[in-house]
């Protein structure tokens, strides 16, 4: 998969593509991701990208000429535009899924107080990565590259995100690992059991509790 990101400030991106699971995702060419600077696209003899808003209101507004000529200039017929902003869809582990389907993903970041609203027209979908408002989709961009990143073949054990929260709508069941008694607080009996039918059912036993306790709305989508 390739993911081209197109942001003002590549350099919040450092330690996200040179660290940890990215990172290996990148060398081991399961990923390709490329930070692209839209203030390079500006035609402005001094590399604006933002201006006042037509009507007045506090804050800049991102202007459309730099960000349409940067898609352009990477989009192809298999390109799927992103345009990240708080009035979005809800990206949802679901949404991860779909994603991975896809050969190349672009992504806007937007900054200031807005982005100019013919630049919606360049975007196959809109998505938000929650009800807050970010400085700008640097983050959400890392959040959901993240995401789609670790589901893709290979960079995680296989498997290992079979029991992800979010999975079937449930959440994840609790893990410990050594000491079997710290501080009083003991492993479960039954982990310790080596009997693996029993410890599958108190696995899902916990994550239907779990998920009940903290996220009943989740159990209404099941
Ligand atoms: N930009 C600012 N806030 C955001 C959010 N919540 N999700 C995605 N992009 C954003």
């Amino acid at each position: 998969m390739k993911i081209d990101i197109l942001s003002l400030f590549p350099h919040m991106f450092d330690g996200f593509l040179t660290e940890s699971i990215i990172k290996r995702a990148i060398d081991k060419k399961s990923v390709e991701i490329t930070i692209h600077n839209f203030r390079d696209y500006s035609l402005d003899p001094h590399h604006k990208v933002d201006d006042y808003a037509f009507g007045g209101g506090d804050g800049m507004v991102l202007m459309p000429q730099p960000i349409f000529d940067c898609v352009e200039a990477l989009k192809t017929e298999k390109s799927k535009v992103i345009l990240l902003t708080p009035q979005g869809k809800t990206f949802s582990q679901e949404m991860a899924y779909t994603l991975t389907k896809e050969e190349h993903l672009i992504i806007i970041c937007g900054h200031y107080e807005g982005f100019d609203e013919r630049i919606r027209t360049l975007a196959d979908i809109e998505l938000s990565i929650g009800d807050f408002v970010l400085t700008g989709g640097e983050l959400a961009s890392m959040v959901i590259t993240d995401a789609i990143v670790r589901l893709l073949d290979g960079v995680i054990k296989s498997g290992s995100h079979e029991n992800d929260s979010f999975n079937n709508n449930l959440l994840d069941y609790p893990v410990y690992t050594k000491p079997v008694d710290f501080k009083g607080m003991r492993v479960p009996d039954v982990l310790l059991s080596g009997h693996h039918e029993n410890i599958k059912n108190w696995r899902y036993q916990e994550q239907l509790k779990r998920t009940k306790e903290r996220r009943p709305d989740l159990l209404e989508k099941r």
